[in-house]
């Protein structure tokens, strides 16, 4: 069976890409799926570069039982439009900058994630990096919806 290769993507890749990481590969292992998906995330932005995920989003995604241990933060790469099937944008501005990155035959695998989440209202993941708590509460309800959108969409 082939594998499909997906990658999440926003700014800093230290917040909202790694809780849709951790949050698309647990619900991955939940349903035995793990060889079938190759999972990533990254940012379009250097800043975090080499760091672990924000501890506010690890915490948030600890209480609902999703590990973001191991993950460190890496920029988008030249190469990721040719190896990625998917290339997920987490808002508008992150979409646009891929968009732009994305060499012309692989422009149709850049999709704003919450396209996979359609009875959300919102079409972005909000960047929670300079408020409370409650917006990486609000991320990951965000990000947990697409997420299931997602994988019906790649087991339909
Ligand atoms: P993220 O959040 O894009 O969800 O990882 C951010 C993290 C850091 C910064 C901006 C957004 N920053 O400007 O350092």
């Amino acid at each position: 069976m082939s594998t499909t290769k997906i990658l999440f993507v926003c700014l800093g890749n230290i917040c909202r890409s790694p809780m849709a990481e951790g949050t698309f590969r647990h619900l991955v292992k939940e349903q035995g799926l793990e060889d079938r998906v190759e999972i990533d995330s990254a940012g379009t932005g250097a800043w975090h570069v080499g760091e672990p995920p924000d501890r506010r989003a690890t915490a948030a995604a600890r209480h609902r039982g999703i590990d973001l241990s191991g993950q460190k933060a890496r920029k988008v790469r030249p190469d990721d439009f040719e190896h990625y099937d998917y290339i997920l944008a987490m808002d508008q501005e992150n979409h646009m900058n891929l968009l732009r990155m994305a060499p012309d035959e692989h422009r149709h695998k850049v999709e704003l994630f919450l396209s996979y989440a359609p009875d959300q209202p919102e079409r972005e993941v909000p960047d929670p990096y300079y408020g409370g708590d409650q917006g990486f509460e609000h991320a990951l309800d965000l990000v947990e919806a697409a997420s299931r959108g997602l994988l019906d969409e790649i087991t339909r």
